[in-house]
């Protein structure tokens, strides 16, 4: 493996040095009581380049919950079992509000502005589900986020899945009502089994920067010719995480980093700068709208300081 330019590894590491000592970071979630007993002093970053070299720094080998980051993966998964009929089940906007809200629902009959939302990422895993049992589409799930991070050690955090089952009770409520429009069409329990279990998957920055390397590189991992999306595919889970990847907090990233990127609220982002590299960073404390705080900031340095948003210097 070739390595990563000088100036990224001054980069992330200098970036990671801020980020260890600021006071200022952010709430760990509560609402699902497992993720509470994480360390906010955490930080971790990885880099992949377009050859492959690696410049990581901080906790990024530590596994954590990637939470809503895996709505990237069930999303790219559910196109490649049914295409665009997908968009029957979901649409492509921004939702303007909260991940876990309800209201739009009602307006719009049961089907969710996008894929990114709890609402919608449910909808899609029922996609996913539909014509298995659950043990077989969640096995289909964890086998992709295997493969694609070429680490087949990846897996489910029980504790953690078992804590959001008991404690789901919003989830539980966006489910029943979309299955009162008809758009859930399998058992609600087992839809929401395999959503909380595949947003309680543990990865790594490293592990997650390896995964997400075909959304920088038009649909295929350059190190290992893996082809995953065709490149138009590829692009447009970038351009719906662009817009919806960080819910009503979506603009202030786009404003601030310029890529497009998926929070979860364990703490972790992905983003992907086109052509040049994959990113995930992971800072437990969130902001207001339910995104890693430290996680955004250095994000922000880091497109700022190597020239990486997608809308210029
Ligand atoms: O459904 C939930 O509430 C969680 N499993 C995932 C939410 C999430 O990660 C929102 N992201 N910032």
């Amino acid at each position: 493996m070739s390595h990563a330019a000088p100036d990224l590894v001054r980069v992330v590491q200098d970036i990671a040095d801020e980020m260890r000592q600021r006071p200022d970071r952010g709430t760990v979630a509560s609402y699902i009581p497992e993720l509470a007993n994480v360390d906010p002093g955490a930080f971790g970053i990885a880099v992949i380049d377009a050859d492959g070299a690696v410049a990581a720094a901080g906790d990024s080998d530590m596994p954590f919950s990637i939470q809503s980051v895996s709505k990237v993966f069930t999303l790219t998964l559910a196109l490649g079992m049914v295409g665009d009929k997908l968009w029957r089940h979901v649409g492509r906007e921004p939702s303007g509000n909260p991940f876990n809200s309800i209201v739009q629902l009602e307006r719009e009959r049961g089907v969710p502005r996008n894929p990114f939302i709890n609402a919608g990422a449910i909808a899609v895993t029922d996609v996913i589900l539909s014509g298995h049992q659950p043990r077989e589409a969640l096995g289909e799930i964890v086998r992709f986020m295997q493969a694609l991070a070429q680490d087949d050690t990846i897996a489910i955090d029980q504790a953690v899945a078992a804590s959001e089952k008991r404690t789901g009770f919003r989830n539980t409520a966006l489910a029943n009502y979309m299955k009162s429009f008809g758009v859930i069409e399998n058992p609600v329990e087992f839809t929401l089994g395999v959503y909380f279990h595949h947003c309680a998957i543990a990865m790594s920055c490293r592990q997650l920067a390896t995964a997400s390397r075909f959304l920088a590189h038009s649909g295929r991992n350059p190190s290992t010719g893996l082809s995953v999306v065709s490149p138009e595919r590829a692009r447009r889970i970038n351009a719906l995480m662009l817009t919806c990847g960080h819910y009503d907090g979506s603009g202030e990233f786009a404003y601030r980093v310029g890529l497009p990127g998926k929070s979860g609220v364990g703490g972790g982002i992905m983003a992907i700068a086109p052509g040049k590299a994959s990113i995930a960073v992971w800072s437990p404390g969130l902001d207001a709208a339910g995104n890693s705080h430290l996680g955004r900031l250095a994000l922000e340095r880091l497109t700022k300081r190597m020239g990486w948003s997608i809308f210029g210097a």
